[in-house]
């Protein structure tokens, strides 16, 4: 059988600040999640990607749908978000959306992406009117060689991140840590408890000084057995996850 990626091969993820990633998949695929490329803490190129296969995007707020519009004019993307946001994202030029909701799957290329609850809210704003966006969402990427990515987009601390745990078995979670907006340090320790992650990264913080939670804090509220778990990104240097 020819294999699909050589042998080994794991997932590169970048951190572009708040909580903007990019997941090249083991067969080459490149993923973004959340793709507001201009934050205050990307690397200044970051925006100028040429070769993205999928975008994700949590839910409609300007931080979350970034240069989402203008990076999937450019590139030829297919956009994955809910429903509504997918409709807005069609209404502004994007020739190629996946709508989905939460509990479905959708399989790109041998990459599958399913849509998980957040508690949050979506709100899509567009010259001074606001849009529905449906609700905010969380994504679980299964890669090619089964690796698997939770980023919890923005949320509160939920229960049901235990049945995100036990359905999916996140090997690496991203969760914010910002506080403000999201939960902070001491709901994404007791987040981490519920999910059972190998890898815990943290996002959506030091964006503003608003969003003030830590690594630091989150490592301080970890139970010990996870304290060593915890991977804190550099934003635009690759990590093999
Ligand atoms: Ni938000
Ligand atoms: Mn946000």
């Amino acid at each position: 059988m020819r294999r699909r990626f050589p042998p080994g091969s794991r997932v590169q993820l970048t951190w572009f600040g708040h909580s903007a990633f990019q997941a090249v998949s083991p067969g080459g695929k490149v993923l973004l999640v959340d793709p507001w490329l201009e934050n205050p803490k990307a690397p200044p190129k970051a925006r100028e990607i040429n070769r993205v296969d999928l975008i994700l995007i949590s839910h409609g707020h300007s931080d979350h749908l970034g240069n989402a519009v203008e990076i999937a004019r450019r590139t030829g993307a297919t956009v994955l978000a809910i429903y509504e946001v997918c409709q807005y994202l069609a209404s502004a030029g994007v020739a190629r959306t996946q709508a989905l909701n939460k509990g479905g799957s959708f399989t790109l290329s041998g990459i599958r992406i399913t849509m998980v609850d957040a508690r949050h809210s979506s709100a899509i704003e567009d010259r001074g009117a606001m849009i529905s966006g449906g609700e905010a969402a969380g994504f679980v990427m299964e890669f090619e060689n089964g690796t698997t990515l939770y980023h919890a987009g923005d949320t509160s601390l939920f229960m049901d991140m235990k049945l995100i745990g036990q359905m999916e078995r996140p090997d690496v979670v991203l969760l914010p840590i910002g506080g403000l907006y999201t939960m902070g340090p001491r709901e994404a320790a007791k987040a981490c408890e519920l999910l059972n992650p190998k890898r815990i990264i943290g996002m959506h913080y030091g964006t503003f000084p608003a969003l003030s939670g830590t690594p630091a804090e989150l490592r301080k509220c970890l139970p010990p057995r996870m304290k060593g778990k915890l991977l804190e990104l550099e934003v635009g240097v690759p990590v093999e996850v």
